[in-house]
């Protein structure tokens, strides 16, 4: 893929406390991929994610949002001078997350929970905003709950209205972080749905999951983590039927205990440009 990447991690590195958490991670996604993030709990996904925003300040390395460096003022100097929030929020504007917990405001209706950054972030007029809401609703198939509370929706309801809430602010990257984990089984194939159907529109996405069938369905790269570092990384039919280390052997296992088909997942989602 040519052009600028949206995002792109140098040697991005992250300690908590002692404890080296991101090992000089280098990434760069471009536009229409969909990358996901895979590996063992604890192995750095949800923190990649938050250093791509600076929900959580890297240490080391740079990330740099379409070519503009993130959190940090004078690149390329040290030490650094952490950046003013204004100019970290403007940086970031390409950018928008979907939480595991979804994180809606219980007091808001589902309309005013996805017009509320609007509002509040990008000051849109009140009418544009809830204008706007309604159609990333009508994205997501809410559009008939708008008027509804959170709390009388169901698990996978509050998920696709928060991906709404990330819609609306007409991101360019998408940054998911196991937007399924937190459901019950029958719920999960609804929020799956909608983001394959953004994969297939070509929403630039990246994706920490523990749902490997669908990694294998939708990613254009599928990257493999463990203890903080990238162990390997490729395009889904490579990465999960021929895993090269023994560590994405021994992780992919109990998943992929038979091989894949050939019409089995890995074939499925094959009209959306491979990645790297
Ligand atoms: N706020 C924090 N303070 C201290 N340590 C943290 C914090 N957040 C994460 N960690 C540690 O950083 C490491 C990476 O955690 P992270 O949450 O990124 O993993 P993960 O791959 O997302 O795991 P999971 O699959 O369970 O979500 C873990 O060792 C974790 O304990
Ligand atoms: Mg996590």
């Amino acid at each position: 893929m040519t052009g600028q990447p949206i995002i792109e991690l140098r040697g991005v590195g992250k300690w908590f406390g002692g404890q080296r958490v991101l090992n000089r991670l280098d990434l760069a996604v471009r536009v229409g991929e969909m990358v996901t993030l895979i590996g063992p709990s604890g192995s750095g996904k949800t923190t990649v994610l938050r250093c791509m925003n600076f929900l959580d300040a890297y240490d080391e390395g740079e990330v740099l949002i379409k070519g503009r460096l993130l959190g940090y003022r004078g690149q390329g100097r040290q030490p650094r001078d952490r950046d003013r929030a204004a100019h970290i929020a403007e940086v970031r504007r390409p950018l928008a997350m979907v939480f595991q917990q979804f994180n809606l405001w219980p007091h808001l209706s589902v309309l005013e929970n996805v017009a509320a950054p609007l509002i509040l972030g990008k000051r849109l007029p009140r009418h544009e905003a809830r204008r706007r809401a309604a159609a990333a609703l009508a994205h997501v198939g809410m559009a008939d709950r708008a008027t509804a509370w959170p709390s009388r929706l169901s698990g996978g309801q509050q998920q696709r209205v928060a991906i709404a809430r990330a819609l609306a602010l007409e991101p360019e990257l998408l940054l998911l972080d196991e937007p399924t984990s937190a459901l019950d089984p029958e719920r999960v194939e609804e929020v799956l749905d909608v983001i394959n159907a953004l994969a297939r529109q070509g929403m630039t996405m990246v994706m920490a999951t523990h749902e490997m069938c669908f990694a294998a369905a939708v990613s254009t790269r599928v990257i493999f983590m463990a203890e903080g570092s990238i162990v390997e990384s490729g395009a889904p039919e490579n990465l999960f039927r021929r895993p090269a280390s023994a560590r994405l052997k021994t992780f992919l296992a109990p998943w992929f205990k038979r091989p894949l088909q050939d019409d089995g997942p890995a074939a499925r989602g094959n009209d959306r440009a491979a990645g790297e």
